[in-house]
């Protein structure tokens, strides 16, 4: 009796695995090939050969400046990012590694197809795959599958990884892909060369910068879709023009729509994100590591330059009946090549802070000041969205949110009008108003939950320093303060 019980269980088994997969791949909406894609849901797809990924260090040797520029960039840090991790060792308890899997796709693409990664933490990785978004990632992309997608747009690792081929005559030969039409000693005897269009297009960012629920491909972050339909992808300003090249020349590509010269290109991969290059600066020079301390310190100098370069604010007053009644606040977008915020607007925060006080100096009304726990009041007006998920109850986690409740950014070019009501008191005749469009990478108390979830293997105080998390900091984009008569 027991075997063919045993057996009728594991055959019960295998028809809900078969039933379940059925069920998955008949969605009308989101059809997924699991042939295709098969470290779905990452949807990397790997040319699988014996040929070797290089780390970022090989290919320094021959391209020293390249390698500067990329060590010490976001793109660098992509996998050890600590705020990553804990999110990930999160992620992976609520839903398991082969879902989380998705986020390493991204995250770290290399250690998904040579099967390095296996779970959150650092400890005996290879150099290729802590190098997160490295070298060999960028210049092996061979293709995207952007229109085969369950969403039919770039999403969630969309690209071809093909370091090279293997022929049983030949051996090995290593292909990078780049911008040029290569010349006879293009690779130094290392790599042959192939010149690549993609390189020369968003679709090498899109894959990534398009980020979708794992099952329910909600975007959850929509950088290259907000480029896209804007008019810097009207104009042919890539993400390139504006993140591969250093400060002033973005601010040209932003304001004039023309192109960079070729030599103006910079692997800097330039941000917003000045909290993650702070704190991997502090843990840089506690290693000792001068050289590579002062690039994360220029880059987030340059983060926090591209924040305040991305906005202006134009305050102006509202007069009912000959009486100061409103405040509007006009707060645009005059730099972002995307909406402002873009990517993960479910944890950033951009606000506007409103102050106004009379003549003796007392405060008549306040907007947005943050409060000493590091939160901020209700009536803050956020330009950014709140995740939900299924069950319609608000999340910050990728893993659960399958709508946004409230989305509200600026779209590039474009502007937002904010009104406040002010009473101001009747002996007033004037008032100053100050207003500040101000931003930082979470709320504080998102930062301290993620922070605490690090694996246990990131020391966090060893690594950076850090025995608890600091208020933290604030950058101001934008700040207006005007006197304003409070009657006709
Ligand atoms: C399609 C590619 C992609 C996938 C899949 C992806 N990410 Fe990301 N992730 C990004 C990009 C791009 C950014 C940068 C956005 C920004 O800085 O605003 C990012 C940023 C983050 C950040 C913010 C880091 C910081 O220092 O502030 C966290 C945390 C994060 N991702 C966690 C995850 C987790 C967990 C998953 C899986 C559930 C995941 N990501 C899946 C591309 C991806
Ligand atoms: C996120 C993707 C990405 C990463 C990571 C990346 N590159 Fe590139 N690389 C590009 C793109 C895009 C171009 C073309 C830019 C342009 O129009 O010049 C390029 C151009 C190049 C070129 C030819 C043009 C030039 O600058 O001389 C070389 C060589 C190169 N990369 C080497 C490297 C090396 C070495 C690294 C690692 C230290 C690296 N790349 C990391 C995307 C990347
Ligand atoms: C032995 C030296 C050597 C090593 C190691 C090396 N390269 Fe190159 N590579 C060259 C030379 C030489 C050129 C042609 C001149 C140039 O662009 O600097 C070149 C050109 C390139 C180009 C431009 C191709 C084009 O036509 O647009 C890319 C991209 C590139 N290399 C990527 C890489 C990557 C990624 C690695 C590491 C996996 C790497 N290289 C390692 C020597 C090397
Ligand atoms: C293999 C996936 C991948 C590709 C391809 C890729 N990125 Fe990224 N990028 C990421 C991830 C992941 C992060 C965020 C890492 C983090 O915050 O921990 C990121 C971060 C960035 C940031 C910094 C964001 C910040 O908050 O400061 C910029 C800028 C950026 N990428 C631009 C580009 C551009 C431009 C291209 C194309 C030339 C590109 N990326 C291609 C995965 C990718
Ligand atoms: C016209 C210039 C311009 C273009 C084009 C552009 N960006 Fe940006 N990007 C900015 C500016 C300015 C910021 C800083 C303000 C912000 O966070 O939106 C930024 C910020 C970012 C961030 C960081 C967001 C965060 O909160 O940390 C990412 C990621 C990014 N861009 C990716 C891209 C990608 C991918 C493309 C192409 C699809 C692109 N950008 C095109 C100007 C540009």
């Amino acid at each position: 009796m027991k075997p063919t019980f045993r057996l009728s269980a594991a055959l019960l088994a295998a028809l809900l695995l078969v039933l379940a997969g059925a069920a998955m791949a008949a969605s009308p909406v989101f059809d997924v090939d699991r042939t295709f894609y098969p470290y779905y849901p990452s949807l990397i797809k790997w040319d699988k050969s014996t040929i070797p990924f290089n780390a970022p260090e090989v290919c320094g040797s021959c391209h020293p400046q390249q390698f500067k520029e990329w060590n010490g960039s976001v793109h660098s840090l992509a996998f050890k990012d600590p705020v990553y991790q804990g999110e990930l060792n999160k992620g992976v308890k609520a839903v398991g590694h082969d879902i989380a899997r998705q986020c390493e796709g991204c995250h770290s693409p290399i250690g998904v197809v040579t099967g390095a990664v296996k779970g959150p933490g650092l400890a005996n990785l290879p150099a290729t795959a802590l190098n997160g978004v490295s070298c060999d990632v960028c210049h092996s992309v061979s293709g995207v599958t952007h229109w085969q997608t369950p969403s039919h747009e770039p999403e969630n690792g969309s690209f071809i990884l093909s370091p090279g081929v293997e022929d049983p005559n030949n051996g090995q030969t290593l292909i990078k892909r780049g911008p040029f039409k290569p010349s006879e000693e293009c690779g130094g005897g290392f790599h042959e060369c192939r010149e690549s269009s993609l390189h020369l297009r968003a679709d090498l960012c899109a894959s990534c910068h398009q980020v979708y629920h794992y099952e329910a491909h909600f975007p959850l972050e929509a950088t290259y879709l907000e480029w896209k339909h804007g008019p810097y992808a009207q104009q042919a300003i890539l993400c390139q023009d504006c993140h591969m090249v250093d400060i002033a020349t973005f601010k040209r590509s932003a304001d004039t729509f023309r192109k960079p010269e070729r030599q103006e290109y910079r692997h800097v991969f330039n941000g917003a994100n000045y909290l993650l290059s702070y704190l991997a600066a502090g843990a840089a020079k506690k290693n000792g590591e001068e050289e590579l301390a002062a690039n994360l310190m220029k880059q987030y100098e340059m983060e926090v330059e591209r924040l305040k370069a991305a906005a202006a604010l134009e305050l102006s007053p509202v007069y009912r009946g000959g009486r100061l009644v409103e405040l509007k606040v006009r707060v645009k977008n005059i730099r972002a090549g995307h909406n402002l915020p873009t990517s993960l607007t479910n944890v950033r925060q951009m606000w506007l802070e409103l102050t106004a006080k009379d003549e003796t100096g007392t405060v008549i009304m306040s907007s947005g000041t943050i409060n000493p726990d590091g939160s901020l009041p209700e009536n803050s007006r956020l330009f950014n969205s709140d995740g939900m998920g299924n069950d319609f109850h608000f999340s910050v986690d990728p893993w659960v949110i399958t709508a946004f409740s409230r989305h509200d950014t600026i779209p590039p070019r474009g502007y937002k009008d904010v009104y406040f009501g002010v009473a101001a008191p009747a002996a007033a005749k004037k008032i100053v108003v100050t207003a500040k469009l101000r931003f930082r990478q979470a709320e504080q108390h998102v930062a301290e939950e993620l922070l605490k979830a690090v694996p246990k293997d990131i020391d966090l105080e060893q690594l950076y320093g850090l025995r608890a998390v600091p208020p933290l900091p604030v950058v101001d984009m934008a700040v207006q303060e005007t006197t304003i008569a409070t009657s006709l």
